[in-house]
């Protein structure tokens, strides 16, 4: 069984020192809470800070003993590190900017130098630990670096990445200095999870543009490497807020929150004080329930808790004064002998006191400016479970409205939408307040904290076996490739198909610019010089530029994906073919191209291309779908095709295909050798109508395919056909 590494900036306990003495107390927050609440499925260590500064040497040696009977590994932080790394580039830096809060963003290289110090000093305590079939997850924002630097040093482990905070759009992420540092960081992982569908979106985006990789369905493939990246929302440990163990006459605390309901209707909040979570708007907007909502005066409190964080940061004290002022404020305006409208406590809480609160709640106040997930309202939810009595009152920014959409949403900016939630919330029936618990219940049940382990974790293994495909049977190298030179040696009869563009020529913007150079015409034709072999060029090209480019050199070639013909030195074309709606098509796509400037349209014979080479990815897709649409009653009627190539579209007859125009040269066999080579969607139809036997089918790049090889791009085509001929 693989042992599961986790890493993270803090582990699920945090040392603190009173009195001489060490104490041990969980961690707060969403990725220590969650991850502690994990089954014991594998055997797991955990790496990362115990939370406190701790300078001897005999200290740190007693902690580590301590620490290691639960599987925990200490990395140490000096002062300075803590300042630099972890209040500095970590929370001065990164959380401020990954959620948005730009104006907080602080730009100091010394900052970054600690960061990638510190990143390195966790990928040390790592190696010291690591094991060959280890399965390695890196948690959160603290350690974007690491996965590469792990990679690095041990090339072959599995690793995981998963980011609790937002990724944020590329127009704020590329305003960092040290963005493509950072994805470089975490593109070292395997797989990469993300809370939600947004998130994962604009880290592809920011890794196509910032670093230039395409992803297909969320896979990317970098220097032959296949990378998941994918939506995996955390969940909770259910059962334990649905069922608490607790002995509420037994616990004091506990029981004294019980009766905090019984006089009035309680609002609760509760977060880390920090900026993201939206506190002093939510403040504002009950006090603005309030003052509109006269006749709930002294029967409805607030009770919100703030539990510490990060206080050394400035942001976080500022925050704390600006809401203990406002705070004041709504006490005293709206307060009276009686009754204290915010009851306000700046302190974390055990879990009986935690999960006593959520029972004994008429309402969840959780409205975050900006918030990766929010276990929070999760756990409120599963508090519920049997009374189903309760009202979630959740912001659309929390990654957790993605799942709880029974909850009432609100705009956390918009605070008269906020206080009139907070009424509806207080007027809704039981009936309603039930079937909106219940269906989010539901999926909280199913959907927790071990199912989003374990399926992160699934999902890395069966890379791990994907990954072994893709590199031991597919990159045509070492063996495979002396096999299938041999091959070519010893056969008698042999048939070569070389697709054109991508295969043998390198990409350009300008498709006419890739006319073959002097070293590919000499490969061609000492190959075509060859005795018993028949060399094919199978392309899209029009045939009047494969004739003027390759025709001296008396090959045959197949030309517009099959439409033309040459054998014999002779063009023919595909007859039965016409081109008559070429007129009604050229309309729709002129109009596309001035629509979308930086594209064009190649007209053929008996084809049209649309290239989008210059645009952006997620712009040209759009477009695709369009073509799609607006020419789905002329293709139909004229028994067209509409062929997605690479960053090209063709609209050409159903009834050519590079595959047909290739069967013309295979039937005439027998052959005991045939290889294709090609790099587009287009030459898949060549691999397909290969014979099982004797047959090799290579594809150029790292897209999905159905041939057994790949090799990597253009050099390597002309290396193996170099061998070939020599
Ligand atoms: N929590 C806690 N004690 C407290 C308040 C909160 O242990 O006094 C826990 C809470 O149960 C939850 C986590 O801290 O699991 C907070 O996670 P969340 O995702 O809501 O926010 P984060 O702090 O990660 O931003
Ligand atoms: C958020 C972050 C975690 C962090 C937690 C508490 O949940 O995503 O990485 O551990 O807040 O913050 P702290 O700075 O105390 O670790």
């Amino acid at each position: 069984m693989r042992r599961l590494l986790i890493v993270s900036n803090r582990l699920p306990i945090t040392v603190q020192k009173s009195n001489g003495q060490l104490l041990y107390q969980p961690s707060s927050g969403g990725l220590a809470t969650g991850l502690s609440s994990l089954g014991d499925e594998l055997p797991r260590t955990w790496v990362g800070w115990p939370g406190y500064e701790v300078e001897s040497a005999k200290e740190q040696a007693v902690l580590t003993e301590e620490l290691k009977k639960d599987h925990l590994v200490p990395v140490f932080l000096t002062q300075k590190e803590i300042e630099l790394y972890y209040d500095g580039f970590s929370n001065k830096t990164i959380w401020p900017h990954f959620h948005y809060f730009t104006q907080y963003t602080t730009y100091r290289d010394e900052y970054w130098e600690a960061y990638q110090t510190v990143n390195q000093k966790f990928a040390r305590a790592i190696l010291e630990i690591l094991e060959p079939d280890d399965l390695v997850w890196v948690h959160d924002y603290q350690l974007m670096l690491l996965p590469a630097l792990i990679r690095r040093a041990m090339p072959q482990t599995s690793i995981g990445f998963f980011l609790h905070i937002p990724f944020p759009s590329y127009e704020i992420f590329r305003v960092l200095p040290w963005r493509e540092e950072l994805l470089q960081g975490i593109l070292g992982a395997d797989q990469i999870g993300f809370h939600t569908f947004d998130y994962m979106r604009h880290f592809l985006s920011a890794v196509y543009r910032i670093a230039g990789h395409e992803h297909n369905f969320g896979k990317l493939r970098i220097s032959n490497r296949l990378i998941n990246v994918d939506v995996f929302p955390m969940g909770i440990d259910y059962e334990k807020y649905a069922f608490p163990q607790t002995n509420y006459e037994q616990d004091d605390d506990a029981a004294k929150i019980q009766q905090l309901a019984s006089t009035r209707r309680l609002i609760i909040s509760i977060d880390r004080l920090d900026y993201t979570k939206g506190i002093p708007q939510r403040i504002q907007a009950f006090g603005r329930f309030i003052a509109e909502n006269q006749q709930y005066r002294g029967q409805v409190s607030l009770l919100m808790i703030a539990v510490p964080s990060r206080a050394s940061v400035d942001n976080y004290q500022e925050l704390k004064q600006q809401v203990e002022i406002l705070v004041t404020e709504i006490n005293s305006t709206y307060g009276s002998f009686d009754w204290m409208p915010i009851q306000y406590l700046y302190r974390s809480l055990n879990f009986n006191e935690l999960s006593a609160l959520y029972r004994v709640a008429d309402i969840a106040l959780i409205t975050p400016l900006r918030d990766g997930m929010n276990l929070v309202a999760k756990e409120f939810i599963a508090a519920k479970e049997q009374d189903k009595k309760g009202v979630l009152v959740l912001s659309e920014m929390a990654g957790a409205a993605n799942e709880l959409s029974a909850a009432l949403l609100v705009n956390p900016h918009d605070l008269p939408m906020m206080a009139k939630a907070i009424r509806q919330a207080l007027e809704m029936s039981e009936t309603e307040q039930s079937w909106r618990l219940e269906s989010m219940q539901k999926h909280l049940k199913d959907y927790n904290v071990r199912r989003w382990a374990t399926s992160f974790i699934q999902g890395q293994e069966k890379l791990i076996k994907q990954q072994q495909n893709y590199e031991s049977t597919v990159l045509l190298k070492g063996l495979h490739r002396e096999n299938l030179l041999s091959a070519f040696r010893r056969a008698e009869n042999r048939l070569i198909i070389l697709d054109y563009d991508g295969t043998l020529m390198s990409f350009h913007p300008d498709p006419q610019a890739v006319s073959p150079d002097e070293g590919l015409l000499r490969l061609l034709r000492a190959l075509r010089q060859m005795s018993n072999t028949k060399l094919i060029i199978n392309s899209g090209r029009d045939h009047q530029t494969l004739q003027q480019w390759l025709g001296p050199l008396g090959l045959d070639m197949a030309a517009e994906h099959g439409v033309w013909i040459r054998r014999g030195g002779k063009w023919k074309i595909n007859p039965g073919l016409s081109s008559d709606w070429k007129a009604d098509v050229r309309t729709v796509l002129d109009d596309l191209v001035d629509r979308t400037p930086g594209t064009f349209v190649e007209e053929k014979d008996y084809s049209l291309a649309w290239h989008y080479r210059r645009i952006d990815r997620d712009l040209g897709e759009k477009r695709v779908r369009e073509i799609r649409d607006g020419l789905l009653y002329l293709t139909a009627n004229h028994d067209l095709q509409v062929l997605e190539g690479n960053k090209v579209v063709e609209i050409k007859h159903a009834s050519v295909s590079k595959g047909k125009a290739s069967l013309s040269w295979i039937n005439e066999g027998p052959w005991d050798f045939i290889m294709a080579i090609g790099d587009d969607q287009t030459d898949e139809d060549i691999f397909r109508v290969l014979p099982r036997k004797n047959a090799f089918a290579v594809k150029v790049g790292t897209e999905q395919s159905i041939a057994q090889y790949h090799l990597p791009g253009v050099q390597e085509v002309r290396a193996l056909l170099g061998d070939m001929a020599s």
